[in-house]
């Protein structure tokens, strides 16, 4: 890892894959630091933007997805490409330039869309990742099918309180008995870059394994037989059982510094046919509630972590090595 200090705004963050953006003026809002941004489809292309109107501050979209009249609800502005179109007609001929939406710098990584707060040409997200979790990213965004579940809601504590029960794996046996224990995951594999960690556990559950290996011939492409996870720092993680689904959580700061913005997608894997995928209709309901049980369990025990006014530094246990990673990481952000 360098040294140098590298800038928050350079952060580049996920917002949503392609599959949940296929109708003409469909998109996807999340909420981030306080705000909500939103990825559009429109005229074949997608772009980010704040969610708010430029005349006088209201909201454009609704919720966590649907798809836009491009009308602002509150004096009618219509926007294109974020530009407003009916300025005559309203009297705002002369604002029309100061009505434009706030878009943001978006990235493609495959079919996943990034975004970052520094619009610089030079910030790249290909340098942000590094080739080897640019890559990898990519393979996961074409293996995807579509979103088959989508939730969200706070986490009562701070988001790094957050991140850093989502990369140890010392707390599943107390926090997750039921549910991802039942694996019994082996060692954590690590590979540690500049701005992310790609990580794999061995399943030892034999029964688990041998069910799972059945299962493969279900899709079209092969992944990795372990439980798999990426983190992309500072919100980021996708993790995954054998490449069937993927599930993509983000953990956005909001305005409050105790809470956090919870956000957890599943995305089914491409099936090998149409009658392949009815089959796998089970398996994937079976595995969004797992995922939701997962979460739940998460949200629970973070909620009971004391809310310090400093991000609570306390010693680690051996299997806690990514938070080390993490935390120093933290320290070269500004
Ligand atoms: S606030 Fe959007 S048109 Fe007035
Ligand atoms: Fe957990």
């Amino acid at each position: 890892m360098s040294q140098k200090k590298l800038k928050t705004e350079n952060n580049w963050h996920y917002l949503c894959h392609k599959s949940e953006l296929k109708k003409e003026n469909s998109y996807v809002n999340i909420s981030f630091k306080g705000k909500e941004i939103f990825a559009l489809y429109e005229d074949g292309s997608i772009n980010v933007f704040e969610n708010m109107c430029m005349h006088r501050g209201s909201k454009l979209v609704e919720g966590k997805n649907g798809v836009w009249n491009k009308k602002c609800p509150y004096h009618g502005v219509c926007y294109e490409n974020g530009f407003p179109v009916n300025v005559e007609e309203k009297g705002l001929r002369r604002s029309k330039d100061r009505i434009r939406l706030n878009k943001y710098h978006a990235s493609e990584v495959g079919d996943f869309i990034f975004f970052s707060e520094n619009d610089d040409e030079n910030n790249k997200i290909a340098d942000f990742l590094g080739k080897e979790t640019f890559e990898h990213l990519e393979s996961i965004s074409k293996i995807i099918d579509e979103p088959i579940s989508d939730t969200q809601y706070y986490y009562d504590c701070r988001w790094e309180v957050a991140i850093e029960n989502a990369l140890e794996p010392l707390h599943l046996e107390d926090i997750h008995p039921e549910t991802l224990d039942t694996l019994d995951l082996g060692k954590s594999e690590n590979e540690e870059y500049d701005n992310s960690v790609i990580f794999n556990h061995a399943i030892k559950n034999q029964n688990m394994v041998s069910g799972l290996k059945k299962m493969q011939k279900l899709f079209s492409n092969k992944f990795n037989e372990k439980y798999h996870s990426t983190y992309v720092f500072p919100y980021f993680f996708i993790s995954s059982t054998f490449g069937f689904s993927f599930s993509i959580q983000t953990f956005f700061p909001s305005n409050e510094k105790f809470k956090t913005h919870f956000r957890s997608r599943v995305y089914s894997s491409k099936a090998v046919n149409d009658s392949k995928k009815k089959i796998l209709k089970n398996f994937f309901d079976s595995t969004i509630k797992i995922n939701k049980q997962i979460f739940e369990e998460d949200a629970d025990i973070c909620s009971k972590i004391v809310k310090t006014d400093k991000h609570f530094i306390g010693p680690l246990a051996d299997t806690e090595e990514k938070i080390i990673w993490f935390r120093k990481r933290l320290r070269l952000s500004n």
